[in-house]
């Protein structure tokens, strides 16, 4: 398939809007990426046409609205290539689905001394629900560092493994640095040791295809709102064995049978672990999404944004005056930045905000890898399918501006 960006840029109508009187050039899908229009009409119609609460009533819409919830449990096993759709639980995004697995899964399971191996790439969603029991419970966090590239030898992991491992809870892709970590490798490895593993796949589902039967991995957790779908939705993998052993997270309608006096009874797993009245719309909007996203192909999406990951380091190697943090051979494109002469990264991200250029700058909630490479802050440049060459081109020459400007 020829991938026709130009095509695809206009299948987001945000793209081609101004800020600040410049061409936007969208920089920052590492935090959040754009949504095409098939979403957005999903998402009007979902609220204009089709609008009802889910599972709970007869009438025509409800079961409309339930029938279009419920068929995108299936788009998000077959995306991920789960064995069934029973594995997937709806939530808000990787955030809600780690913090379930922490109270759902861990909690109940896991005592003072007892050990969960972290990398020290984590993103604060996969790092502070383990802390809860850290302080709640006295269990200990083991980290493993990146080596000076940002690679992580999956070996550094499994090393790790003692015999009070109870849990490895790692990124499948750094939000900061963009490397991809061999999660298939740590997976075969902990599971030797009787250990089960945790794989924040928020970046990793956005850039490439996933496969968790493949990776073999207990829990998967995905962000709709970085993958081109609406804010609010999401969902998390769970092997059926973990799944068995969850006891209920958040209690309220949806997630019973029965409710007594003095009883209560569960419903069946997934809806076991989905109380109250879900992000229906949202969850609707991710599947047209996901839709979008299996018409174009991941390994589509993924070799074009290789060529344009190639072509950033290409181009930034020639600017001696900027450091990229991370510069792994199996990375995604995502560049974090410094740069002599400009005091804090803030800095950098205003005055590219003036031509129109949108990175986030910040510690991108992951301050223990700020703190590993001994930095407060980076300027960061993360790209989606829909950037272009000419894109990174803006890109350098904001960053010469901004050179020129801090002489
Ligand atoms: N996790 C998001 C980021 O990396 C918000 O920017």
């Amino acid at each position: 398939m020829t991938y026709d960006v130009d095509a695809i840029r206009a299948d987001f109508p945000i793209l081609s809007r101004q800020v600040n009187g410049r061409d936007l050039v969208y920089l920052d899908n590492g935090a959040s990426a754009q949504k095409p229009q098939v979403v957005i009409d999903a998402v009007t119609a979902g609220y204009s046409q089709e609008y009802a609460n889910v599972h709970r009533g007869l009438h025509y819409l409800s079961n409309l609205a339930t029938d279009k919830y419920e068929a995108v449990r299936g788009k998000i096993a077959t995306f991920l290539n789960a064995p069934s759709e029973d594995h997937i639980i709806f939530n808000s995004g990787t955030t809600e689905g780690i913090n379930m697995v922490s109270y759902a899964w861990a909690a109940p399971r896991m005592q003072a001394g007892d050990e969960i191996i972290l990398s020290i790439m984590e993103h604060h969603a996969n790092i502070v629900p383990w802390h809860f029991l850290r302080e709640r419970l006295g269990v200990k966090l083991v980290w493993v560092d990146v080596d000076e590239r940002g690679d992580l030898d999956p070996q550094r992991v499994l090393d790790a493994i003692t015999s009070k491992t109870k849990l490895i809870a790692i990124t499948h892709t750094s939000n900061v640095l963009g490397t991809v970590v061999d999660v298939k490798a740590i997976t075969e490895g902990a599971h030797a040791q009787g250990v089960p593993v945790l794989v924040d796949g928020s970046q990793a589902a956005v850039h490439a295809p996933v496969d968790v039967s493949d990776i073999g991995c207990d829990f998967y957790a995905i962000t709709g709102h970085k993958l081109y779908g609406p804010s609010g939705s999401g969902a998390i993998y769970v092997h059926p064995d973990r799944m068995d052993e969850m006891q209920p997270f958040l209690g309220g309608g949806d997630m019973i049978k029965e409710v007594h006096r003095d009883t209560v009874t569960w419903n069946s797993a997934p809806m076991k672990f989905e109380a109250g009245t879900p992000g229906i719309v949202q969850q609707i909007g991710l599947g047209v999404a996901l839709d979008y996203l299996m018409d174009l192909g991941m390994e589509n999406v993924a070799r074009h944004e290789a060529d344009l990951r190639d072509y950033t380091n290409s181009r930034l190697s020639g600017l001696n005056w900027v450091t990229v943090q991370g510069n792994s051979d199996n990375k995604a494109a995502i560049f974090s930045m410094t740069m002599d002469g400009v005091g804090h990264a803030h800095d950098l991200s205003t005055i590219l905000d003036k031509q129109g250029i949108a990175i986030r700058a910040g510690h991108h909630c992951a301050q223990p890898l700020m703190q590993h490479f001994g930095v407060t802050a980076t300027a960061r440049a993360s790209f989606g399918l829909y950037n272009s060459k000419a894109e990174v081109d803006k890109l350098i020459e904001g960053l010469e501006f901004c050179h020129e400007l801090f002489g």
